[in-house]
């Protein structure tokens, strides 16, 4: 195995050594992070065991020997492998919310996480949200930080992948949600058992299958099932849209995440009123559709 220099003794010393490395690599971000320096305080706070919340004070702290010999591992992988620091840290953050994740899942960075921040404000009445499904669930992010925000809703966290249905039950479980969310195998919405739904909310693959094979190396470290969905990137939306109707209450909602193959949804469903919905910490290509 290959050697790199260690790192030096300090942990702010240390990021910005980590950040050097990394940037020099000219590595692709945009798996929670999106800058070297950022990628680069996580990696060395997981080689240290130190929190996050000790910073700034812990810039200052020293790091022992085998904590420099851990990170010099770990940026090693980064840049040779191209792994994303999420899988190598074991760790993300989505809307606030503490999120295990390994290559079973992908990492969390929907947009989505901020209006769950907002309570889907001002779409949906909160006291009214008793039931929400989460189709393609993956790591279980998005329903367990709805439920979080609707502290009185039941959430079905559903994907077709039993490999990410194992992920995130164990993050529901660390949240002590196993009474309010349910992790379920469903075919987008087969497989979920009956009823509506005040708020379906998904993110779900969105990839046109020949962009996937055009993707940084980073992407081929996540689930082909959680990137690629048919030749337009749609197989799924077309079918998440086509059941919806008998799926959501009255005054029900749906939120669907489709990126980059926003204007392949315009072009493909010219007729439905769709609200494109705006973010003030970046990302777009979510929208929104009533029931009514
Ligand atoms: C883009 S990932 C999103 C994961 C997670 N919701 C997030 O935002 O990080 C899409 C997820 O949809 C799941 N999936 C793919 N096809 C599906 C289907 N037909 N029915 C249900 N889930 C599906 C994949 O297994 C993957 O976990």
């Amino acid at each position: 195995m290959r050697r790199t220099a260690l790192p030096p003794e300090t942990t702010g010393d240390a990021i910005q050594w980590a950040a050097r490395r990394l940037a020099r690599a000219r590595l692709s971000y945009g798996h929670g992070t999106d800058n070297p320096v950022d990628e680069a305080a996580a990696l060395v706070y997981h080689a240290a065991g130190f929190a996050h919340e000790t910073a700034p004070a812990s810039y200052a702290w020293p790091l022992a020997p085998a904590a420099r010999e851990r990170l010099a591992a770990l940026v090693r992988r980064r840049i040779e492998e191209r792994v994303p620091a999420a899988y190598l840290t074991g760790v993300t953050w989505f809307a606030g919310h503490e999120i295990r994740v390994d290559p079973r899942v992908l990492v969390p960075r929907s947009p989505i996480a901020e209006l769950i921040e907002a309570r889907f404000a001002p779409f949906i009445d909160p006291k009214r949200v008793r039931r929400i499904l989460d189709i393609g669930t993956g790591s279980g992010c998005i329903a367990i930080a709805c439920a979080h925000a609707f502290p009185a809703a039941q959430v079905d966290a559903a994907d077709v992948s039993p490999d990410a249905l194992a992920v995130a039950a164990d993050n529901i479980r660390r949240h002590g949600l196993e009474g309010r969310v349910r992790a379920v195998r469903a075919d987008v919405y087969e497989g979920l058992g009956p009823g509506r739904y005040d708020m379906i909310v998904s993110n779900p693959p969105y990839v046109p299958d020949a962009t996937v094979r055009r993707l940084p190396k980073e992407y081929r470290h996540e689930p082909a099932l959680g990137l690629a969905a048919g030749p337009d990137g749609l197989d799924a939306v077309r079918r998440i849209l086509a059941g919806a109707r008998e799926r959501l209450e009255p005054k029900g909602i749906l939120v669907v995440e489709v990126g980059d193959s926003q204007p392949a949804v315009e072009r493909a469903w010219p007729e439905l009123p769709l609200v494109w919905l705006e973010f003030e910490r970046g990302g777009g290509g979510v929208f929104l559709l009533t029931m009514e």
